[in-house]
């Protein structure tokens, strides 16, 4: 089977390694890859934009294309998998109709108020100052949250009353879009953030092996949120019990409020859990995609063919799975970034380490990278996802930073402490 494998980011880059893992997988062509995926044996980028559906469709007519597989979350909010079924082509992902489950936080917020899941108190807005004076009203800290698409950066946790007023501020000057502009203001949480991707054909709900990202820029997760600086998986803190806690009063109750909507959602169904002090769970969000970078350290752990879930999803054959199957232990990914990010970095440094790397034994996936003259240079924030699976923790960690010590290019950054809460909370 030949793959379509729509997005430029670590995550693509990890899923189109995992497909080629399988002999029934011949190639896996990217909308528009990266770096990475231009130097995979069996990968080929395709110079076309991820909002070009007509183009993509030809693609898939002409070179006989199995399946099409959709990374990011924008091409799904623009309708992709919708005009791919009206072709009669294999789409893996939500409709437009269900990628609202994100590209929409007061479409989701109201979804889960209704079936009962968990989920800090919020207020939306259309008008500034009535969002402000909530925020006076309720006091600080508190989370401003832009309600559409801001590429992981519409949240902010406001300290002060100033910081929140400014967010709202930022929100209604147009900053991630000017239609319809709505803002969320959500009761602040605290505890330990989990990623559960779990995935669906619309009538069972699966969930992969717990994952926890480092958003923060900095060690001791202080500083700028950022995508993700790196990522564990499987996260200690979820234990068996809790795991059938989020089965059961969040994944079940969401498909079943999907459906209630005539929602018919195939694809990842990914919540971003907070597990409170007190051992709560509360929704603080869900994307409609795999998450990046868990993707990369939650499918270093995966045995079954990625290609078998992900037809079954299309297929509505997901409860023909008995189990999914997973590597034992335990899998880092430690994000290597252009100096500056999240903030203003420059691109075009020279990449070299990359197979020293992984002779240490892990995986190196790529995001931001581009293939210029032969050479791989940097072409984003986060570039690299050094990934290592380890018997334990401690040996991931150590195999992953190992890897990490081979790679140069000029201002390259990263965390050292990618996956020590994972230590912690095991001990
Ligand atoms: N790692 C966070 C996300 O994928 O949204």
């Amino acid at each position: 089977m030949k793959v379509l494998l729509v997005g430029n980011g670590g995550r693509e880059h990890a899923i189109a390694k995992k497909l080629l893992e399988s002999t029934r997988i011949k190639q896996v062509f990217c909308v528009p890859g990266n770096g990475g995926t231009a130097t995979t044996k069996g990968c080929q980028n395709l110079s076309l934009n991820i909002d070009d559906f007509q183009g993509m469709e030809r693609f898939v007519m002409v070179n006989n294309i199995g399946l099409v597989i959709v990374g990011p979350e924008l091409p799904l909010s623009l309708g992709i998998v919708d005009y791919f079924q009206q072709k009669k082509l294999m789409a893996f992902g939500p409709t437009q109709a269900g990628a609202q489950i994100e590209s929409s936080k007061s479409w989701a917020k109201q979804l889960m108020l209704e079936a009962g899941i968990p989920t800090p108190k919020a207020a939306v807005f259309t008008n500034p100052e009535a969002a402000k004076a909530y925020v006076v009203e309720q006091g600080t800290p508190i989370v401003i949250k832009a309600d559409g698409l801001a590429s992981g950066k519409g949240v902010t946790v406001a300290t002060t009353v100033k910081i929140a007023h400014s967010a709202i501020n930022t929100i209604f000057r147009g900053e991630f879009g000017t239609d319809n502009i709505r803002v969320v203001v959500e009761e602040y949480v605290t505890g330990q953030e989990v990623s559960i991707l779990a995935l669906t054909d619309g009538i069972t709900v699966e969930p992969l092996l717990p994952a926890q990202d480092h958003k923060a820029i900095g060690e001791g997760d202080k500083g700028a949120n950022t995508g993700g600086m790196g990522a564990y998986a499987p996260a200690p803190i979820v234990t068996p019990e809790l795991m059938e806690r989020i089965q059961t009063e969040i994944l079940e109750p969401t498909l079943a409020a999907l459906q209630k909507r005539k929602i018919d959602y195939r694809g990842v169904l990914y919540a971003g859990l907070m597990i409170t002090d007190e051992g709560e769970l509360q929704v603080l969000e869900f994307n409609c995609r795999f998450g990046d970078p868990e993707t990369q350290a939650v499918l270093s752990l995966l045995e079954t063919p990625l290609e078998d879930l992900l037809l079954a999803c299309c297929k509505q054959r997901l409860g023909d799975f008995a189990e999914i199957r997973w590597k034992s232990g335990a899998a880092v990914c430690v994000v290597l970034a252009s100096g500056g990010y999240p903030g203003s970095y420059e691109k075009g440094k020279t990449i070299t380490g990359i197979e020293a790397a992984e002779a240490k034994g892990a995986e190196v996936f790529h995001a931001g990278t581009q293939l210029k003259q032969q050479q791989l240079v940097t072409d984003g924030g986060r570039v690299l996802g050094v990934t290592a699976v380890g018997e334990t923790f401690e040996q991931a960690i150590a195999k992953a930073y190992e890897a990490v010590d081979c790679i140069e290019f000029e201002g390259v950054y990263c965390r050292r402490d990618i996956g020590r809460r994972a230590l912690a909370d095991k001990s």
